[in-house]
């Protein structure tokens, strides 16, 4: 098949990358002029395992093209995905709609009725339809298609994600949409996963609530793990004996600092607005949002305690900037929270993280960077762990705390037990939830 990808952003890239190792001809689109020829010439723009590979592959194979010409390109098409960014609003934190709108009405002019408009960008409840009514605005019998192919895609597992996916998720409105569709997804489909198809709207929503869902886990573990602090419970047990229930599942069950990311702060928020907006309150997903916030601060004290509040001029040497690791993105990251508030405590902030310098220094300042957790370490009064990069697991905690002026840990990722951590020189261990 030939398949169009307008926005080479994280999701564009990564789906138009497998599409055309699926066997198809892909030509990824992008207005922005540097980001398609630093594609051409062979650079990924963003920090993702597995992809360049993937993008190589396709491109030697003569199936992957990058491209800012639209109107050149669009008669090729069978099925044209739309995969532009949807940011929150400023103002008032809903789906920022204008590059979709934008991209349909410059798709508008040169479509014809056998191609197939897919909306995989993350966009509003309902959001199919208008685009539907926006085409289809001149009375003609025939009709514009479009469906919806929400991405259910986790950073730093995209490529897996996208070739061995749970499911996937389509919205049509007839039989030679899912036939399109069934298509595209015939490798999948081959190989038994789960294809679900199912009305647009629906399938917008399953985005959502799968986003919602996944939120609250994370929040509710993290509520848990504090009453835990309290109880004299161990998280770390409480979760695997609740995660052993099959009704309930070990995955998301890990208690952190707070989610982050460029999905579950920016989704949870549309979704409560989608819900007042519908005279549907999703009581459940603000108090997630609340849970969220609240476990930012109390780690914030947890901080704190370790020198009784008095934080000036203790230097600390943060592990981790990026909201989970394996990604460089460190939008809405914990420590973009986290960090300031210790820095208006006075503290001084050095940091480490394997792939998040570069993003962090957009959001954060005055901070000392260093290129590994050794020299970081040196000299400093706590040790930080807000990200569980793997190479955070393995750390020579004996070297680290004989290096430090105050050797105090702390462990917001419950990577190290209090054990390991007092027998190798340490003289305080804080995790979380136990
Ligand atoms: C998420 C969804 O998983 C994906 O399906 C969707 O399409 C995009 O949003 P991603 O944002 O890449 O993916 O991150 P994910 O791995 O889901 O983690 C989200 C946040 O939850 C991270 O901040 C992570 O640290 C936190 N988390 C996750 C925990 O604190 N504990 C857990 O047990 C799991």
């Amino acid at each position: 098949m030939k398949v169009g990808i307008v926005g080479v952003g994280y999701v564009g890239l990564v789906s138009g990358a497998c599409f055309s190792d699926f066997g198809h001809h892909v030509v990824c689109l992008d207005k922005d002029d540097s980001k398609i020829q630093e594609l051409n010439s062979g650079n990924i723009p963003i920090f993702e395992p597995g992809l360049y590979d993937v993008v190589k592959r396709n491109i030697d194979a003569n199936r992957l093209k990058f491209s800012t010409d639209l109107a050149l390109h669009i008669k090729e098409f069978d099925v044209i995905f739309v995969a532009v960014g949807t940011p929150a609003r400023r103002e008032d934190g809903n789906a920022d709609m204008s590059s979709i709108f934008e991209v349909v009405n410059e798709i508008k002019d040169y479509i014809s009725y056998d191609q197939l408009i897919v909306i995989k960008s993350t966009v509003p409840v309902g959001t199919n339809r208008i685009i539907y009514n926006m085409l289809n605005d001149r009375g003609d019998i025939s009709k514009y298609n479009v469906a919806s192919n929400p991405e259910f895609l986790r950073e730093g597992s995209a490529i897996e994600d996208f070739m061995k996916p749970d499911r996937v998720v389509i919205g049509v409105r007839d039989e030679r949409s899912k036939d399109i569709m069934m298509s595209v997804y015939k490798s999948l489909f081959l190989r038994d996963f789960p294809i679900v198809f199912t009305d647009p709207q629906s399938a917008e929503t399953i985005k959502y609530a799968s986003n919602a869902f996944l939120a609250t886990k994370v929040s509710f573990i993290n509520e848990i793990s504090f009453f835990c602090e309290k109880v004299e419970a161990d998280i770390k047990e409480v979760s695997k004996g609740l995660g052993l229930d099959k009704r309930i599942g070990n995955k998301f069950l890990h208690a952190g600092p707070g989610y982050g990311g460029s999905c579950f702060p920016k989704d949870t928020a549309a979704l409560v607005s989608m819900g007042l907006e519908n005279k549907a309150p999703l009581t459940i997903v603000e108090a997630t949002i609340n849970a969220n916030q609240l476990t930012k601060k109390r780690m914030i004290d947890k901080i704190r305690k370790v020198y009784n509040g008095a934080l000036y001029d203790k230097v600390i040497t943060v592990l981790g900037i990026t909201f989970k690791p394996n990604t460089d993105d460190v939008r809405d990251a914990p420590s973009l929270t986290i960090i300031p508030a210790l820095q208006r405590d006075g503290a001084k902030i050095r940091a480490y993280d394997p792939q998040g310098k570069k993003e962090a220094c957009k959001l954060i300042s005055d901070i000392d960077w260093f290129e590994d957790a050794y020299s970081a370490a040196a000299g400093s009064d706590m040790i930080l762990i807000l990200t569980e990069w793997n190479e955070f697991r393995a750390l020579n905690l004996k070297k680290i705390s004989s290096l430090m002026k105050n050797s105090k840990l702390v462990d917001l990722r419950n990577i190290y037990s209090k054990k390991e951590a007092l027998d190798c020189g340490f003289d305080l261990y804080v995790g979380i939830g136990r």
